[in-house]
């Protein structure tokens, strides 16, 4: 059966461990895994600009010992001049994995239907999975766990990423508390979701309007653009809205002792968080962005071996 991510729950608890593990070895020995050898291409197509997701991409396809094909906005037939279903039927038969940056999930759920190699979700509408394997490698990194830690998102709570926090936070055995104001908290369907995932792991989920609960005892304080791809006019106005959960000095006050920062970038200084917090000695968003690289790596070595389309992977995977 043909693994793909399309968003953080398709990973199990253990798997998600296992990725993790071999994005550490990975990190640790960065040219000495390589799976895509031959070179076998991997597809990464935007429908979106990029800069993390495409250099990260980019080079770890090659690092893995594949040839990376990158695919720009508006360069392919795809979603205009032919189907989705069409496009992985005939790009399946050429690339070893197929990476897209996209607009609608179900335009992603579409394209793993009909592909015969993994297809992994490098940020949709509703998830940005890969950000957060990057965010939980590096809490790993600088926490020394996951499960039990408490970590919690201010700002635009019904984005991709809160969604994404929620479920991935889940599988790793967080405790994920999620704050934002009235109309812009996550659906229900997705908090269901991370529910039931924190009911497996021993995590749990907290939603809320009040930016001081969710605050208390923090180990980790994550915040995300408050104008994402598309809403670029409306920045002043989404800005008054969700001032309240600006990541200032005083709201790191509230955390726990020791408590580090993330965000996944671009960053607006002055919005949804000050210079001082990001360039900061909490901050560890440069940790956070690298960790793109090692945990994409690894996701893709795992993907192509569950899937049996890769042997050569020096992995504990077997
Ligand atoms: N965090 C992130 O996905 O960055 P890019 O949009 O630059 O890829």
């Amino acid at each position: 059966m043909v693994r793909h991510f399309l968003k953080d729950t398709d990973l199990t608890p253990a798997e998600q461990a296992q990725v993790l593990d071999l994005a550490a070895s990975m990190k640790a020995d960065r040219y000495g895994y390589k799976p895509l050898a031959g070179p076998q291409t991997a597809a990464v197509i935007f429908d979106k600009t990029s800069t993390r997701t495409r250099f990260s991409f980019h080079a770890g396809i090659a690092e893995l010992g594949g040839n990376p094909l990158i695919v720009n906005p508006g360069e392919a037939q795809l979603g205009h001049k032919e189907t989705i279903s069409d496009t992985a039927k005939v790009i399946s038969r050429m690339v070893s994995t197929i990476i897209w940056r996209t607009y609608a999930q179900a335009g992603l759920e579409e394209m793993a239907q009909h592909s015969r190699v993994p297809v992994i979700n490098a940020l949709s509408d509703d998830y940005h999975p890969c950000q957060i394997l990057a965010d939980l490698l590096t809490i790993r990194e600088h926490k020394g766990q996951l499960a039990g830690l408490t970590m919690v998102y201010l700002g635009d709570a019904a984005n991709n990423m809160a969604n994404s926090y929620l479920l991935g936070g889940a599988t790793a055995g967080m405790h994920v508390r999620i704050a934002g104001p009235d109309g812009y908290l996550p659906a229900d369907s997705v908090i269901a979701e991370a529910q039931q995932r924190a009911t497996e792991t021993g995590g749990s989920i907290l939603v809320t309007t009040d930016p001081d609960q969710a605050l208390v005892g923090a180990d980790v304080v994550i915040t995300d653009t408050w104008v994402s791809m598309g809403q670029e006019d409306e920045k002043e106005a989404r800005a008054q809205v969700f001032k309240p959960y600006t990541v200032t000095s005083e709201a790191m006050n509230k955390a726990a002792d020791g408590a580090i920062f993330l965000h996944c970038l671009p960053a607006y200084r002055g919005y949804e968080v000050t210079a001082e917090v990001i360039d900061g000695p909490a901050s560890v968003v440069f940790d956070e962005a690298e960790n793109r690289l090692h945990a994409q790596k690894a996701l893709m070595a795992f993907l192509l071996a569950e899937s049996k389309l890769a042997t050569d992977v020096r992995t504990a995977l077997s």
